[in-house]
């Protein structure tokens, strides 16, 4: 290969002796060891060591994919200058570029018509799969699944990685607790504990050894991003200390030390200020406190934005304001590239802010071997042979299955029997082969997921219908084609009432197309939109027996549904394999074990709701009381319709014989927590271990509950396990009135049960 490290490694005294600008650190002259770190900085060293003041600004600028790379090179306007800036050098990363050929043809350039031949890395929003779609990243975190939600992150990097990308930007780490932020599809929901295990498992499986099927992750949004005021993507952030360390920042930390490569910052401020100008937060924590080596990205275009949320006045103010603040690379501002230069001249930036921006950029692109090797990821050969491998589709299917929440099932209405039934499939999401790919999902082609019908279609023993009844009801500005799009028309009611009184068992599937959740689709409605709710309780009216089939990117809100409807099954978003996965869940083949990760609210109103909020001054006791005058709503419960860590199965469990090691521990002391899980049905089933604890007195008022633990287990029809988990320091540490995490003497409460509203419960206390 042409382009080796040692190139650079060895080039240094000719950088100095033509006099390319930068550092003039020494050079190491003796041969490096490529897998130690300290050798990869050297390594870096000696490429800085050789670039000229623009040449490094270029490494801190990403462009979009600007030209159709197949044809002519583009002669004028803003694509010509940009192609101008790829061939001096001046472009580090660029996005949304993808295919080997595609890749390979502008990393040629990169590589083979720069000065310093310095690879590009190719970045690409990869949240949930490639080609092969996982169910969206809210439904994947229901399964609590660690091992399935990292092998769901390889399956996506391999695909992703086969077709020359190097870096997606992912994962999402944002606790979210407002259900009306359409990037909830995006995140693992409303607790930090939960988020923070699914950060690491989705780094690792992302990253992975780092070869030749492998992506950079890109935690995001750093941060607060998830806490917009009333939901509405881009608002205002406004939030205390104590919700930004204790809530906020948790999953972010566990992904830093998960050894995640890059960050992204995001569109919000916070404290006033937009966190692409955040010095604190880029800076001092994330790179100070938290000694992250990686690099952080802007968000598209966030410095720019800089000016219109009326922190930066013009383009060179949010660039200086940028770079000052440690965001290292611009995603399509342009801020850096044509501002930065002049900055550092004047000086105000310093040499050493850049100049430690762009080891970070190298050393990312060293540690993925883009300078051993810049086609590392571009083999056509291997992209045909990896995509849509058969395992990947299982790896998916598997997945969504374990993504299902089973919300109701009364009079066992479910599983259905597999012989001899009519059964009358109603909404358009049933027959739909594209939204079960949910939101971002943008390197799959439309068409390409198993539709609910195909699934059910597979089970042959039924008489099985479909009509339509409805469409969803997209609303206008969703980038979708225009079905869907009616609010109105009734005009297929009367087909799917005659359907369902014809039939033994009604399943509808009804909710969110997958376009309605995610950047840019907040709502202030979480019923089912359009005519859909009309056309569910037209059809309650014709036959009651409906199995109720929810496909959405968020919580809804569906409190006569809750009341009415014998048996609901939550089903996201789930992907390619979605169809096949609810089919099975259906008939019984796959017994479901999900848990929400995200509370369901009754109405809106009560939103935001989460389960490990405060206690307040007057909590009522959780009863209702005489007066008004405790903090509850008048008009609905204080109580979601469905809680935070919820979920059926076709067995039932039973929790008993909690026991506690001991009544208290102190300092690098621990106890350990016992109890005994039966299952007290007929099948065997898997359930999740919920345990929370409670924080009675502290130096700052602590949530009623918070999760501190879980365990999947699988149990068979009458078997009981003991399951066991230890509190130590770590889990009752948190950040005290002092501005720093530390564990407080004081009482404690655990709880151990199948969800947020678990009974059985002991007490101990945390002594210094
Ligand atoms: C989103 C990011 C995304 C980026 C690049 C932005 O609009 O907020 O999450 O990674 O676009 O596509």
């Amino acid at each position: 290969m042409k382009y080796k490290f040692s190139k650079y490694v060895f080039v240094a005294p000719l950088a100095l002796a033509i006099g390319c600008g930068g550092s003039k650190q020494p050079v190491a002259q003796q041969p490096v060891v490529q897998t130690e770190k300290t050798g990869i900085d050297r390594k870096v060293d000696s490429v800085l060591a050789l670039m000229t003041l623009e040449e490094k600004v270029g490494q801190m600028n990403q462009y979009n994919g600007f030209w159709e790379v197949t044809g002519p090179a583009p002669k004028d306007g803003a694509a010509a200058i940009k192609y101008d800036h790829l061939k001096k050098g001046w472009v580090g990363s660029m996005l949304n570029v993808r295919g080997v050929k595609d890749v390979k043809a502008l990393q040629k350039i990169a590589v083979e018509e720069t000065r310093l031949h310095i690879p590009v890395i190719f970045g690409f929003d990869v949240i949930h799969g490639y080609k092969t779609v996982s169910p969206i990243p809210l439904a994947e975190s229901a399964s609590w699944d660690m091992e399935a939600i990292q092998q769901s992150a390889e399956i996506a990097a391999a695909e992703a990685a086969a077709s020359g990308l190097n870096w997606t930007f992912a994962p999402m780490v944002d606790v979210s607790r407002d259900a009306r932020w359409g990037r909830v599809m995006e995140g693992a929901g409303e607790d930090p504990f939960l988020n923070s295990r699914i950060a690491e498992a989705r780094v690792k499986g992302f990253q992975g050894d780092l070869g030749e099927l492998s992506l950079a992750a890109c935690v995001k949004h750093f941060a607060g991003y998830a806490f917009a005021e009333s939901g509405r993507d881009y608002n205002t952030v406004d939030v205390s200390d104590n919700t930004l360390h204790n809530i906020i920042l948790p999953p972010f930390k566990a992904a830093s030390d998960a050894g995640a490569l890059t960050f992204m910052n995001s569109f919000n401020e916070l404290e006033g200020i937009p966190s692409t100008g955040n010095g604190y937060l880029q800076r001092e924590l994330l790179k100070g406190e938290w000694g992250f080596k990686g690099f952080v990205v802007s968000d598209w275009g966030s410095m720019g934005e800089m000016i219109p949320h009326g922190y930066a006045k013009d383009l060179k103010d949010a660039a200086m304001k940028a770079a000052n603040a440690g965001s290292d690379m611009d995603m399509e501002s342009s801020g850096y590239i044509e501002h930065l230069a002049a900055l550092v001249k004047e000086g105000k930036v310093s040499q050493e802010k850049v100049d430690d921006a762009v080891r970070r950029i190298l050393r990312v692109k060293f540690m993925l071997g883009l300078f051993d090797n810049p086609y590392k990821y571009c083999d056509e050969t291997r992209e045909k042979e990896t995509i849509g491998k058969k395992e990947f589709h299982d790896g998916v299917l598997d997945m969504a299955k374990k993504s299902i929440v089973l919300l109701k099932n009364e009079k066992n209405l479910l599983p259905l029997a597999k012989q001899g039934k009519k059964i009358a499939l109603i909404g358009a999401l049933a027959n739909d082969k594209t939204s079960p790919l949910g939101s971002w999902r943008i390197g799959a082609d439309d068409g390409t997921a198993v539709s609910v019908l195909e699934g059910m279609q597979q089970y042959k023993g039924n008489q099985l219908t479909y009509t339509k009844g409805a469409d969803v009801a997209l609303g206008k500005p969703v980038f979708v084609s225009e079905t869907h799009i009616n609010t109105t028309d009734k005009s297929g009611f009367a087909e799917a009432v005659k359907a369902a009184k014809a039939a033994d068992v009604v399943v509808m599937v009804l909710g969110e197309h997958g376009l309605q959740t995610g950047e840019g689709r907040s709502r202030s409605d979480l019923g089912l939109p359009g005519v859909q709710q009309e056309l569910l309780e037209t059809i309650y009216k014709a036959n009651p027996n409906i199995v109720l089939v929810l496909n959405n990117g968020r919580p809804l809100a569906l409190p006569w549904a809750a009341e009415n409807i014998p048996a609901i099954v939550e089903a996201w978003h789930l992907g390619t394999e979605a169809g096949n996965a609810v089919a099975q869940v259906l008939y019984g083949d796959y017994n479901p074990s999900g848990k929400l990760p995200m509370s369901f609210p009754r109405n809106v109103g009560q939103v935001p709701i989460y389960y490990n909020h405060k206690t307040t001054g007057r909590p009522g006791n959780g009863q209702p009381t005489e007066s008004v005058f405790w903090s509850h709503y008048t008009d609905v419960a204080n109580s979601p319709q469905y809680p935070f860590g919820y979920g059926l199965s076709y067995t039932t469990f039973s929790y008993g014989n909690l026991k506690i090691s001991g009544n208290s521990f102190g300092k690098n002391g621990k106890i350990t927590v016992t109890v005994d899980v039966t299952n007290t049905g007929k099948v065997e089933g898997k359930e999740i271990v919920q345990l929370y604890l409670h924080d009675l007195v502290a130096s700052v008022t602590r949530p009623v509950r918070e999760l501190k633990g879980f365990k999947n287990i699988s149990l068979k029809p009458g078997e009981t396990k003991t399951v066991s988990f230890i509190i130590d320091e770590e889990l009752v540490t948190f950040y005290t009135a002092n501005k720093k995490f530390e564990a407080e003497p004081g009482d404690f409460t655990v709880f151990v049960g199948g969800d947020s509203n678990a009974t059985l419960n002991a007490s101990f206390s945390y002594t210094e």
